[in-house]
C-alpha cells in the first residue's frame, strides 16, 4: 500500500515505519533534485507552519523558514519568551489556540514530554524541531548525506564519538530503520539512555542494522565509513562545560582519530562546532568533512517533512 503521512506528527523516528522513514528520504532526494534543476514546487500555497523555539537556532530556524517558504507557503518564528506561554498559558491552550490558526507546528524545546503534550492537543501535526532527548530532523538530513556519500544504507558503518545525547539518539533511530551499522564510543556517565538503544536495537532487527557500545573511540571508528561527533555542552548544560570537557577529552575527533576509520571515510558533525573540543579545525575543514553538505541537506529533509505530513 502507498505510504500516506499526512497529518502525522515527526516527533521521533522510532514512531515510522521502515517504509514510511524511507519516503521522507526519497522525498527529501527528490525536493533536492527539484530546487538544483530550478524547478518551481508549491504544494503547501496558503499554509502556515509555527515555530516555537525555547532554545536558540541557525539550521533548524533557517531551514524550516526557507523551506517553507519554497514550498509556498508561510513558517511563523515564534520566541517562547514572546507567546502568553511564557506567562502561564498552557501547552494544551496554546496547541488548541495555534491548530485554529496553522496547519503545523514545530516546537524546540527542553522537556521531551512538552512535545508529546502539544502533538496531544494539537490537531495538526507537531514536529520535534530538538528537546533534550531527540534531535529527529538532524536525523533525516544525516542519514540523507550519508546515503549521497556513500550511494546506500545498507552495511554502512557509523561511528559516533562523544556524548550519548540527543543527537545520538536520533541517529541511532534513524541507523536501526536503514540498516546502518552504529557503534558508539562515549566515556562513562555520558552513555545514551539504555531505553533508547533498547528501542533501537529492536527497530534494527528488521533491517540488520546494529548498535553497539564501546569506552574506545579507535575500537567505535574501527572499519567506519562516517565518523560523526557532536558537542561536550549541550544547549542547557552550559554550567557543566568544565566537567563535560574534562571527561570527553580523550573523544576528540582529530586527524589522528579519522586515520584510525576506513580511508576515504568522511566527517559529520550537527554543528554547531566548538572547534578545538570536540573537533579539531584540521577536520572540520578537511577533504573529509561533509559538515556544510550535511547542514544544506537540512533544508531538503525539512522540505520532505512538510510536504508529507502538512
Ligand atoms: N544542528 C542544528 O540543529 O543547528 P541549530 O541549533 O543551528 O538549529
Ligand atoms: N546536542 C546539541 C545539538 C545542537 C544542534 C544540543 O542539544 O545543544
Amino acid at each position: 500500500m502507498a505510504v500516506n503521512l499526512k497529518g502525522r506528527d515527526y516527533i521521533s523516528i522510532h514512531d515510522f515505519t521502515v517504509e514510511e522513514f524511507r519516503e521522507l528520504l526519497d522525498m527529501a532526494h527528490y525536493l533536492k533534485r527539484l530546487r538544483l534543476a530550478g524547478a518551481d514546487f508549491r504544494p503547501l500555497a496558503g499554509k502556515a507552519l509555527a515555530m516555537i523555539f525555547h532554545k536558540p537556532s541557525t539550521r533548524t530556524r533557517i531551514s524550516f523558514e526557507v523551506g517553507m517558504m519554497q514550498l509556498g507557503g508561510q513558517a511563523l518564528y515564534l520566541s517562547a519568551g514572546e507567546l502568553q506561554l511564557r506567562r502561564g498559558e498552557t501547552i494544551g491552550d496554546t496547541a488548541q489556540v495555534l491548530s485554529r490558526y496553522v496547519d503545523g507546528i514545530l516546537i524546540r524545546t527542553f522537556a521531551h514530554q512538552d512535545v508529546t503534550d502539544l502533538a496531544k492537543y494539537a490537531s495538526v501535526p507537531v514536529i520535534n524541531g530538538l528537546t533534550d532527548l531527540l534531535h529527529p530532523t538532524q536525523a533525516l538530513a544525516d542519514v540523507m548525506t550519508i546515503e549521497e556519500k556513500m550511494g546506500g544504507l545498507k552495511g554502512v558503518k557509523l561511528a559516533y564519538i562523544g556524548d550519548g545525547n540527543n543527537v545520538a539518539h536520533s541517529l541511532m533511530f534513524a541507523s536501526a530503520k536503514c540498516g546502518i551499522k552504529m557503534a558508539l564510543a562515549c566515556p562513562e556517565g555520558y552513555d545514551p539512555l539504555p531505553e533508547i538503544v533498547r528501542q533501537a536495537r529492536e527497530d534494527a532487527v528488521e533491517t540488520g542494522a546494529s548498535i553497539e557500545l564501546y569506552r574506545d573511540p579507535f575500537e567505535a571508528v574501527a572499519g567506519a565509513d562516517v565518523v560523526y561527533t557532536d558537542v561536550w555542552a549541550s544547549m542547557g548544560q552550559e554550567t557543566e562545560h568544565a566537567k563535560r570537557a574534562e571527561a570527553l577529552k580523550q573523544y576528540q575527533v582529530n586527524r589522528k582519530l579519522m586515520s584510525a576509520a576506513n580511508r576515504g571515510a568522511i566527517f559529520m558533525h550537527c554543528l554547531p562546532a566548538h572547534r578545538g573540543e570536540e573537533v579539531t579545525d584540521e577536520v572540520m575543514d578537511s577533504k573529509q568533512s561533509a559538515v556544510f553538505d550535511e547542514a544544506e541537506n537540512r533544508l531538503h529533509a525539512h522540505k520532505a517533512i512538510m510536504a508529507l505530513l502538512l
